[in-house]
């Protein structure tokens, strides 16, 4: 009988971590293991090894990262440690045990003064720490592991965790108007929609390795965003456009982060649904 393939996913308390928590049930041919922070944290180096060292992993999916944006900007020494020095040590620990290493990245290693989407060969430029620091760990996985597959996505949101949509649709529950930032763009990523990506990814058994982003299909606004959430929900609360310099947070955010999708798209067949699509579905599933 052909063995088993066992997935571990590491942060998997997290956005997408949850949603392949929800997938694998889909995928009885795969073992699933999940690990949260409090079960191992990747910045434990010798727990992470002595795990690979009891289990046989044939895919690892890192969703665990240091992703307070803002927060990073003070709290530098732990973001290095979670984004940086853990996934060079989780790819090194993947290369050692013959284990594929999935790994996630973001937008904003770019600056954000493009103006047509991203691709992955474009220069990077992050304009915040914790783009910088997804960055070098992007650089770190890659030399220490030439086989990584890196995904970088972009607004991930989800109906677990903590993510834009959730607090628009809390915030239009609560007040009567809200402001919304309109001189930003990008594109939403549904964690749902993603890490079914993913799992198209594993079945294929390739190769391909390298750097692929991942994103829905379309580039809006936080506003528009904000108002579609609110028509998707039927909200009587008002949403008006505000500047970026109106809303001052401490990490600076590019200005536009949208991704090109074709690499992933091409290399694995992979259809993308629209943002607006996805946008109902995960409320939809949010509301039941
Ligand atoms: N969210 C976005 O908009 C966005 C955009 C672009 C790229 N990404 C990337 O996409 C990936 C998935 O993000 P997400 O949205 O699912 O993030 P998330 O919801 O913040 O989940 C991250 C998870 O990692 C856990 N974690 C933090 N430090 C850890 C450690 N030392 N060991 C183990 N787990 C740890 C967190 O646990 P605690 O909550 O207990 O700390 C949390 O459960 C990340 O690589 C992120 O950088 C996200």
């Amino acid at each position: 009988m052909e063995h088993q393939k066992k997935i571990l996913v590491t942060g998997a308390n997290g956005q997408l971590g949850m949603e392949f928590r929800q997938l694998a049930p889909l995928f009885p041919e795969y073992l699933f293991l999940f690990l949260s922070k409090a079960e191992i944290a990747i910045d434990d180096d010798d727990k992470l090894r002595a795990f690979f060292e009891k289990n046989i992993i044939d895919v690892c999916i890192n969703c665990a990262a240091y992703t307070a944006v803002d927060k990073s900007e003070t709290d530098k020494e732990q973001a290095i440690a979670i984004n940086v020095t853990a996934v060079a040590n989780m790819a090194a620990i993947c290369k050692q045990y013959s284990a594929r290493f999935i790994h996630f990245s973001t937008d904003y290693v770019f600056n954000g003064n493009a103006e047509k989407p991203y691709r992955e060969s474009d220069v990077t430029d992050p304009v915040n720490f914790y783009g910088q620091t997804k960055l070098e760990g992007e650089q770190a996985a890659i030399k220490n592991n030439e086989d990584v597959i890196i995904i970088r996505t972009s607004w991930v949101y989800s109906r677990f965790g903590k993510n834009f949509v959730k607090t628009m649709m809390r915030l239009m529950a609560e007040k009567d108007s809200i402001g919304v930032v309109t001189d930003q763009r990008g594109c939403p990523t549904y964690a749902a929609d993603l890490a079914e990506a993913v799992m198209q990814v594993i079945k294929s058994n390739s190769d391909a390795a390298g750097i692929y982003h991942y994103c829905n299909e379309g580039i809006i606004s936080w506003f528009e965003f904000a108002t579609a959430i609110k028509e998707i929900m039927g909200s009587s609360c008002t949403v008006h456009p505000l500047a970026t310099s109106d809303y001052p947070t401490p990490a600076k955010r590019p200005a536009y982060s949208a991704l090109d999708t074709r690499k992933i798209k091409e290399t694995w067949q992979i259809a993308i649904p629209g943002w607006r699509t996805s946008l109902e579905s995960c409320i939809k599933e949010y509301i039941n």
